[in-house]
């Protein structure tokens, strides 16, 4: 089966095409630091048998947090438990990536200032962020900078940038919450430039494989659609390994999402050569060898499922009798 054929990214090998998304746990204080929860929640999901597991969004600063219970790296106190988490998942077995996020008008702390490309927000129970000025944005940026040099300390293997679900970089993409007239706002250009300067700071002390998560479609009129998504990746493309394939989050609408409902979108990445991982309401190992075989992208990203069900690629290995793919100290159970 294809879902067990490993792949090469960089000096990284993937043992198969099964991604753990990240999703956010709320389960740290608000010191940002790793929780004993991260050290048993991540690891499982690692023994359970997927190649990668991204954790949650892990913010930059701590006035980018969605939560005060989300995970942080804007300071090297939060090395120490994230190399900690490193250790477990590899002991595990399984290759670990950190999501470096910043939720900007998204955020949800109190006593910090909420800031964003445009003073738009979110909606009336949010709070109307104060317009970045050019200087704070290089601050920003260098931020994420400081992110990768602690993430790479830290020891993860992968990082991705969440460019994605209307969080800081997706407001700078998207022409519904970027009204800038500055160099940051206007043209897709000039809109994907907080991104791109980004990508090249991080580039300067990463070479391993990086990740950036799009929504690559705003469900919304005047917002971004697939071409507009794929212009913004032709921009950043060449300093970019994998673009893990989302939509949504940008402006509040309501969208019936129905299994796979996001494949269509990276499968317009992985036909232009990109590698793009795929996912969204994944359940089954049907759809995801029909994802990988007929070539819609390289990866498969699975998450509430993995929340049900930590154990869901051994199970897919057993079914498909590939009892060698079952760790030792689990054959007894299948
Ligand atoms: C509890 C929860 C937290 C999430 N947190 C994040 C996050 O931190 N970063 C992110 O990019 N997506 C986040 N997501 C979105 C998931 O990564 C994923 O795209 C979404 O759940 C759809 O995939 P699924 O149907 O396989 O669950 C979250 C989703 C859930 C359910």
């Amino acid at each position: 089966m294809k879902v067990f054929e490993p792949i090469q990214i960089r000096d990284v090998v993937f043992k198969n095409r099964l991604v753990m998304a990240p999703m956010c746990m709320y389960q740290s204080d608000n010191s940002g630091t790793v929780q004993p929860f991260h050290l048993v929640h991540y690891p499982t999901r690692a023994y359970g048998g997927v190649s990668l597991v991204i954790i949650e969004a892990t913010s930059v600063e701590s006035r980018g947090r969605i939560s005060v219970n989300d995970l942080g790296i804007w300071s090297d106190q939060h090395i120490e438990g994230l190399r900690t988490l490193v250790d477990s998942v590899h002991q595990a077995g399984g290759l670990i990536g950190i999501q470096l996020a910043h939720a900007g008008r998204k955020a949800n702390v109190k006593d910090e200032a909420i800031v964003s490309p445009s003073a738009i927000p979110f909606s009336d129970q949010y709070v109307c962020p104060k317009e970045l000025s050019i200087l704070e944005i290089q601050t920003i940026i260098q931020s994420f900078k400081e992110g990768a040099i602690r993430a790479k300390k830290a020891g993860f293997d992968i990082i991705e940038l969440h460019g994605a679900h209307g969080y800081l970089i997706n407001q700078f993409l998207s022409p519904l919450t970027n009204q800038r007239a500055d160099d940051f706002g206007g043209p897709l250009e000039h809109r994907v430039q907080f991104l791109k300067q980004i990508i090249q700071e991080v580039r300067r002390v990463w070479d391993g494989p990086l990740f950036v998560r799009v929504s690559a479609e705003e469900y919304a009129s005047g917002g971004h659609h697939i071409e507009e998504s794929l212009r913004v990746y032709e921009q950043i493309a060449s300093l970019v390994d994998v673009v893990h394939v989302s939509s949504g989050g940008v402006v509040p609408v309501s969208m019936k999402p129905f299994p796979g409902y996001q494949v269509e979108f990276a499968s317009k990445y992985q036909s232009l050569g990109h590698i793009a991982i795929a996912g969204g309401l994944i359940t089954t190992g049907e759809q995801i060898e029909d994802i990988l075989s007929s070539k819609q992208a390289s990866f498969v990203f699975l998450g509430r499922e993995l929340l049900r069900n930590p154990y869901f690629p051994l199970q897919l290995a057993f079914k498909a009798n590939r009892k060698d793919l079952i760790i030792k100290p689990y054959e007894r159970g299948f």
